[in-house]
């Protein structure tokens, strides 16, 4: 929870008025604020460390075609050369050719921004901070009441999609056939990821799929209003994700980096192309062979910037699964370098954690 530090500015008491209007970030900048409220600003201790951003002629995430995967054994495998490369070395990666046609990545983008722009008594009925049996959730920050440092300059809504799908009158109607369409897409290049992942770490083509990784599917739909001061907040701060993977589709004005060497590498948008990234628990059963990149959005004049990111995930769901580093990738010589936990456990302590630019993986490093 948030503490009370000092009578001037109470962030408890500021983040639950904001929290009351239910209108979100987009709610300032439509009553045209001009400076951002100081429970958005990003501590001065965060702002002094801030590394140096370097652009994308420097250094680029890989991108990968996948056109070639079901060609025959031999593009597959050089195919999954460079997922296995990406995996390892960046943990991030854009794909091209993935199966979702373009016009479903556009539908799904304009759904969410409909949603977004709807009138906010209609949006009021949807907001929540109550996760529990709602296939829909919409509000501002998720980890508002949690120890982060500050509040993010965005919005969003979650749709939970698997493993028990919402009924269509559970979602409005300004997203609900594109975020079922979308959502088909990304089910199947989810399964085709997690073969190629499994086959990436030399093992059986379906043992990720085995272990679960695709039973649970969320889909977080995010919009990033416009900001009158960039540089005192941002979009989402650093963080890693509590998946075993993301399909991110960011639209054109782009924005996300990648924390890599110590710089923060801008993921150029690319039309069409889906980036990919390895979450918390694939870092956690591959034992770090595969990692989990800590990445950010910073706030922009330019906007509103939208963003789907679907997490394949549980969540907090009843699962007694215990995950932990894989019997196949563990050996006297490379011991498990992690305690064995369950999706839902996992989950709770990073959604009390917040986005405060830890990894709640070093709570269970052994
Ligand atoms: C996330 C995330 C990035 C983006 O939802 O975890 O990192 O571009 N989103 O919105
Ligand atoms: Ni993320």
């Amino acid at each position: 929870m948030v503490t009370k530090t000092s009578i001037e500015f109470d962030p408890y008491t500021e983040r639950k008025a904001f929290d009351e209007t239910k209108e979100g970030v987009k709610g300032l900048v439509d009553a045209k604020i001009a400076e951002v409220p100081r429970i958005f600003h990003v501590p001065q201790a965060s702002l002094t460390e801030k590394k140096p951003s370097v652009s994308v002629s420097d250094l680029e995430i890989p991108i990968i075609d996948f056109a070639s995967v079901h060609v025959d054994t031999a593009s597959r495998e050089a195919v999954v050369e460079k997922v296995k490369y990406a995996a390892e070395k960046w943990g991030f990666f854009q794909v091209i050719n993935h199966g979702a046609p373009l016009n479903v990545l556009e539908e799904i983008q304009d759904g969410v921004r409909r949603f977004h722009e709807e009138d906010p008594e209609v949006k009021k009925q949807y907001f929540t901070r109550d996760n529990a049996n709602k296939k829909f959730v919409y509000n501002s920050n998720f980890d508002l009441y949690s120890s982060s440092p500050s509040v993010n300059w965005r919005d969003t809504f979650t749709c939970y999609l698997a493993p028990d799908p919402p009924s269509p009158e559970e979602l409005p109607v300004t997203c609900r056939d594109a975020v079922f369409e979308y959502s088909k897409h990304v089910m199947s290049l989810g399964g085709l990821l997690c073969e190629l992942f499994s086959e990436a770490l030399g093992l059986e083509s379906e043992i990720l799929k085995s272990k679960g990784c695709l039973k649970g599917l969320s889909m977080l739909c995010h919009y990033y209003p416009p900001c009158p001061q960039p540089d005192l907040t941002l979009g989402v701060s650093k963080h890693s994700d509590n998946s075993f993977l993301t399909v991110l589709l960011q639209d054109n004005i782009g924005g996300l980096q990648i924390l890599h060497q110590d710089s923060w590498v801008d993921v150029a948008p690319l039309p069409g192309a889906l980036v990919i990234n390895i979450g918390d628990f694939l870092q956690l059963i591959t034992n770090d062979k595969f990692v989990s990149a800590n990445h950010r959005v910073p706030a922009n004049r330019e906007g509103p910037r939208v963003s789907i990111a679907s997490f394949f995930s549980s969540s907090a769901l009843p699962n007694s699964t215990l995950y932990g580093p894989m019997k196949e990738l563990v050996s006297e010589e490379n011991p498990p370098k992690y305690k064995d936990i369950t999706i839902k456990e996992y989950t709770e302590g990073y959604f009390e954690k917040g986005l405060d630019g830890t990894s709640y993986l070093s709570n269970i490093r052994i």
